[in-house]
């Protein structure tokens, strides 16, 4: 699929399997997601401008390249996100972090929002939203169109996991945007839960289950 990035280092394969296992308790469930989202924003980062500088070695003087300072804001989405942050910011250490609350109402089936905080200058960085899990699309679709309206000019999008079914929704609503993921699983279900997938995210991490 267009635009769609699937991370499949053996480490972040290794990861994801140890991460879907229910036997995986939160804390190890915790460090798991923070590792894979530093192994995923490798990739996320690959495109970061350099630029030159003039450094001294205790041998010579020379031209080396450092990264060209790039504005980033992270945008975990409510609550499950969360788990990702850490992650991303042991890579972009200067990264702002703005986050959206949503939830889905069960009659409509649309998100709703019932929190939201971004930078004031998100105008001028670029924006990583973070998930672990694209279900139905329905959230990130609406965090997608909520950073747009900010004038937001570039966004990328990253899960631990997708399904077929949030692909196309998400592909079909914004094709210009990137998506990465480390795996696409099989498919949804009929309570929105991705299979095999690796169960409720947000209850996995924080153990309110
Ligand atoms: N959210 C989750 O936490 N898990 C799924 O399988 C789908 C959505």
């Amino acid at each position: 699929m267009q635009n769609v990035t699937i991370v499949d280092h053996p480490l972040v394969i290794h990861k994801l399997t140890h991460l879907r296992k229910m036997e995986t308790p939160s804390r190890e469930f915790r460090e798991l997601v923070k590792e894979l989202s530093s192994l995923m924003a490798w990739e996320v980062t690959k495109h970061f401008p350099l630029k030159e500088i003039d450094i001294e070695t205790p041998i010579c003087k020379t031209t080396q390249k450092v990264l060209a300072e790039k504005d980033v804001v992270i945008v975990p989405i409510l609550r499950a996100g969360l788990g990702m942050v850490e992650g991303f910011t042991n890579i972009i250490p200067k990264a702002k972090i703005g986050h959206i609350g949503l939830y889905r109402d069960p009659e409509t089936l649309q998100a709703v929002e019932y929190y939201k905080k971004l930078p004031s200058d998100i105008a001028e960085r670029e924006a990583i939203i973070v998930d672990p899990m694209l279900a139905t699309g329905v959230s990130v679709i609406h965090t997608i169109r909520l950073l747009k309206e900010a004038n937001c000019p570039n966004i990328k999008v990253v899960h631990i996991l997708a399904c077929p079914e949030g692909l196309k929704a998400v592909t079909a609503a914004y094709p210009d945007i990137p998506i990465f993921c480390a795996a696409i699983d099989d498919h949804l279900n009929d309570h929105a839960y991705i299979v095999p997938g690796l169960g409720d995210a947000g209850d996995r991490l924080f153990g309110t289950k």
